[in-house]
């Protein structure tokens, strides 16, 4: 898809928004009203639509379901605090992300021009969904599925494009507390060569039972380690994970098992502007727990587009208590979530443009 057809918009008649409570957004337990679908027939893709939310035509036997042939994305759309404008997150590095999972899984690749247009549609036609509070967002979700029945184990040959749109809380906001990862000794959730970086549906089902697990041990999330020693620190499924360790902060190099979030690429971009040292690079366990101990590991947190920055208590390792909050320390991780958040609500000069304005009519 790279130049698009104009899109269709036939609109509900009365807005759903009333029935939901701004105050207690949560995560995902509200959608918007419109939805837009694309479908990839004829070696094309068709005439993008925006429609009411509505259950999707599936065929049982679509080999994205049976065979996992899906991708998606999340990306955010803020409401500017002082000028009430709309903005979208560097959506270019989404299109860029989701046209490489789809390279990866043979999924027709949608242009990132026909990507904007398809986001900006649907966001300018939900534009009362975006929640008004701070750290608030409408989360945009495109995803992509193989939508052919079929059931030799092949690309399909038809699909089908959506995206949906939920007014969101942060993702973690719920805990409101520093989180307590436990790091996974036994499941793995990407193995070299396979399908790590994409952002895949796969990724994220086999997570669940190691989730369940670790959530009944009390912690509240996973930290993935590599899959040949679980020795090293990968992601934490829902994030990208850093360490300020003295007066550096290192994240693991992405080495193809780790998701290229556009939250930490962006954290990664502060730090350096703010002249603090960064280090993209292996790390291990063995040596987080020492620094724990020695007292230089000051700090952990995630970075995610649904999680925006978040602070880490504690990584438990086995029988090892890794510490993320020394008391005492300034919290780097504040001031980067203070930092992204005034920028994406545009009360914050954006130097590097990574917000860009929807026209809302
Ligand atoms: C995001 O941060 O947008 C994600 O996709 C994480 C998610 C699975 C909740």
């Amino acid at each position: 898809m790279s130049s698009m057809e104009e899109i269709v918009v036939t609109r509900r008649e009365v807005s759903r928004r009333e029935e939901v409570s701004f105050d207690d957004l949560g995560f995902g337990d509200f959608f918007s009203d419109h939805m837009l679908i694309c479908e990839w027939e004829d070696r094309r893709w068709g005439t993008p639509k925006i429609i009411p939310r509505q259950p999707l035509a599936v065929d049982p036997a679509a080999l994205g379901l049976h065979y996992g042939q899906s991708v998606f994305e999340g990306l955010k759309a803020y409401h500017g605090t002082r000028d009430g404008k709309i903005r979208l997150f560097r959506p270019e590095r989404n299109a860029a992300r989701l046209a490489s999972s789809c390279e990866r899984l043979c999924i027709p690749v949608i242009e990132a021009s026909a990507f904007r247009q398809c986001v900006t549609g649907l966001v300018a036609a939900e534009v009362e969904w975006v929640p008004r509070a701070r750290g608030e967002a409408l989360y945009i979700r495109p995803m992509i599925f193989a939508n052919e029945g079929h059931l030799a184990v092949r690309p399909a040959t038809r699909y089908t494009f959506v995206i949906v749109a939920a007014p969101v809380g942060q993702y973690f906001a719920r805990y409101n507390r520093a989180l307590r990862l436990k790091a996974e000794s036994t499941f793995t959730r990407a193995v070299p060569g396979g399908t790590g970086a994409a952002k895949t549906a796969g990724n994220y089902g086999a997570t669940l039972r190691p989730m369940l697990d670790a959530g009944s041990a009390g912690f509240d999330q996973i930290l993935w380690l590599d899959a040949h020693d679980h020795a090293f620190a990968e992601e934490a499924g829902q994030m990208n994970i850093f360490f300020r360790l003295r007066d550096e902060v290192v994240t693991p190099d992405l080495s193809g098992t780790i998701l290229p979030g556009v939250t930490r690429e962006s954290v990664l971009t502060m730090l350096e502007d703010w002249g603090i040292a960064t280090s993209v690079r292996r790390i291990s366990i063995a040596e987080l727990a020492k620094a724990s101990q020695d007292g230089t590991l000051l700090e952990i947190f995630g970075a995610g587009t649904a999680a925006v920055v978040v602070p880490i208590q504690s990584i438990t390792f086995r029988d090892t208590v890794i510490q993320g909050r020394p008391g005492g320390s300034a919290l780097l991780s504040e001031r980067l979530c203070e930092n992204l958040l005034a920028i994406q609500h545009g009360e914050a000069a954006d130097p590097r443009g990574w917000t860009q304005l929807v026209e809302t009519g």
